[in-house]
């Protein structure tokens, strides 16, 4: 069974649950876009590629975001031979599951797991094991990446990522103050990912050696109209609700021009919308 503690600063108690049938769309494609260029930008010409021999973990994998960048960026034939896809809220895994019907990969188990407690999983297992942009909503990261390193096998590979700017909360907070300047902006989840160093001491706390380490960054603009629309619909629906908070019904009516306007400035400011990621590989 796995725990569905929710983590303090996301807006609603089954954020995630509700998030599952739009994920892709409302993310703008951002975590599929940055793990797929961390695929074919780093993984794929490290000592340690993904191949017919590997057996995969994406763990909080929301629907299945992993699989579908291995299945978009890899040859059939480097597909992984084995690959277990999970998360702990059970709309995220049936939408993985949905999502990967006509994958071609060519074993996939979609599970519901906690990614702090893979007990059901041997030591030694994974050749890989990928961790994106899910570390900020964990109660317990450490807990999290001593899990993916007992079971990942000597020498095998993780990937963890998390954001340095993730675009959407400043978005928000830009529409925030554009209506009420005297109400505290949208919290983040654990903003201290955001600064430098903070994943790496994690990844250090949960066991991987500090010389066994490579971080690189990414930054993405998102530049793409159906991107920047589905982006839109989650600033301006009810996942960031907690923006919202304290606001008359004028005030609520006045949010949806509100973003429109912020995205505008963020667009005129960077030339789409910004995300820029942490990416660590460590290698067991
Ligand atoms: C921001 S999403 C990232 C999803 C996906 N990895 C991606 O690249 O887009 C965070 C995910 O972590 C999941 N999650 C949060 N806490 C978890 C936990 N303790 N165990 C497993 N999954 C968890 C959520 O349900 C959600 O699907």
């Amino acid at each position: 069974m796995s725990s569905l503690i929710q983590h303090p600063n996301l807006p609603l108690p089954d954020y995630f649950s509700k998030f599952a049938a739009n994920y892709v769309r409302q993310t703008g494609h951002s975590t599929l876009d940055i793990l797929g260029d961390i695929i074919t930008g780093n993984v794929q010409i490290s000592a340690n590629p993904v191949g017919p021999d590997s057996v995969v973990h994406d763990t909080a994998a929301g629907p299945g975001i992993g699989a579908a960048a291995l299945a978009s960026r890899l040859c059939p034939d480097q597909l992984p031979k084995e690959m277990l896809v999970s998360d702990n809220v059970a709309m995220m895994v049936s939408a993985a599951r949905d999502s990967l019907v006509s994958s071609p990969l060519p074993h996939v188990e979609c599970k519901e797991l906690d990614s702090q407690d893979l007990s059901s999983i041997p030591d030694n297992y994974f050749t890989h094991s990928i961790n994106n942009f899910s570390i900020f909503t964990f109660i317990r990261p450490i807990n999290a990446i001593r899990e993916s390193y007992r079971t990942l096998r000597q020498g095998g590979l993780a990937v963890i990522t998390c954001w340095r700017r993730f675009a959407p909360m400043f978005i928000v907070h830009a529409a925030q103050k554009k209506i009420r300047l005297d109400l505290p902006l949208m919290p983040t989840p654990s903003p201290e990912f955001n600064e430098e160093g903070v994943l790496q001491k994690v990844v250090e706390e949960g066991g991987f050696s500090k010389d066994r380490i490579t971080m690189v960054e990414k930054v993405l603009v998102v530049t793409d109209a159906e991107n920047i629309a589905g982006l839109t619909a989650l600033m301006s629906g009810p996942m960031m609700s907690k923006a919202r908070e304290g606001y008359t019904q004028e005030e609520e009516a006045r949010w949806v021009e509100s973003v429109n306007q912020s995205v505008k400035e963020e667009m005129e400011q960077f030339g789409g919308i910004r995300f820029e990621a942490y990416v660590l590989l460590a290698t067991r």
